[in-house]
């Protein structure tokens, strides 16, 4: 299984103050090290964290290929296409979401989608339509020649945090549901099930699958034991967790510099 680390965050917190610290350079061979397969970061049409100097930047040093995750806005590929980072994710963006909520609706005949991905792939940079479990979505990205899909597995966090009181949900797109905990269990096998079945569906159709979103250290085992499912990005609760495991030393290093 392949791990792409998603370090959009890094720059969440650099922009939460406009200053250059923490720098995202300085992660790429952490990531390295640690045995990340790939560097995943966001181009938002907003800019809220990746800039476009990042995107060069990265792109330019990562030792690790870089999967630049995009819009289909003309502007947004057209960097892209200037870039030529390894693979670029195309995902839907709203402005007024926190984090991207769900796949794509990848319509086979929509010239904006047909059109990104013909200027990308002529750069020869691989594409990833990141589109949710369903079966017309990857019908259509067959139809639209792309290399790869990624699934959503947001639904599956969000199942799985209702059932079990997980971190990994986007709260404010659970649905205050109380329902018995026998149905959350079967919603939950259900979408594992369905995850499963298009991944398989997917690999007999010769289009490689990640998947990603909501995974965190509690859920993703199961998702991770589906053979057909090659890469999974994962951002938050890798980043989540590096304040608690980072916290102790950073804090003694700083003892060390104020000591007299
Ligand atoms: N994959 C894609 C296409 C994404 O947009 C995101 C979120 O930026 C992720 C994976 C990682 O999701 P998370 O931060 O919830 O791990």
């Amino acid at each position: 299984m392949l791990l792409g680390v998603n370090i959009d965050h890094i720059a969440v917190l650099r922009e939460a103050r406009r200053v250059a610290d923490p720098t995202l350079i300085d992660a790429l061979g952490i990531v390295k090290r640690a045995g990340g397969d790939q560097i995943t970061i966001h181009l938002r049409e907003d800019r809220r964290h990746i800039q476009d100097s990042d995107a060069r930047d990265i792109i330019h040093l990562s030792p690790l290929p870089v999967n630049l995750e995009c819009a289909i806005a003309p502007e947004i590929i057209d960097i892209v296409c200037e870039l030529t980072p390894h693979r670029a994710t195309i995902v839907p963006e709203k402005r007024e979401e926190v984090t991207t909520e769900g796949g794509l609706s990848v319509i086979p005949q929509s010239p904006e989608l047909k059109d990104a991905i013909k200027k990308l792939q002529a750069k020869e940079i691989e594409v990833s339509l990141f589109i949710d479990p369903c079966s017309d979505s990857l019908k259509a990205s067959k139809e639209l020649g792309v290399e790869w899909v990624e699934f959503h597995t947001g639904k599956y966090a969000n199942i799985y945090a209702m059932l079990y009181g997980n971190l990994a949900s986007t709260h404010h797109t659970i649905p205050s549901l109380n329902l018995p905990r026998a149905t959350l269990k079967q919603m939950l096998e259900q979408e594992l099930i369905i995850l499963k079945q298009l991944s398989d569906e997917a690999q007999s159709l010769g289009i490689r699958v990640a998947a990603g979103h909501g995974l965190n250290y509690q859920n993703v085992q199961a998702v991770a034991s589906i053979d057909s499912i090659e890469e999974l990005n994962i951002g938050q609760s890798i980043i989540a967790r590096c304040v608690y495991t980072g916290l102790e030393e950073a804090i003694i290093k700083m003892r060390e510099c104020i000591q007299r």
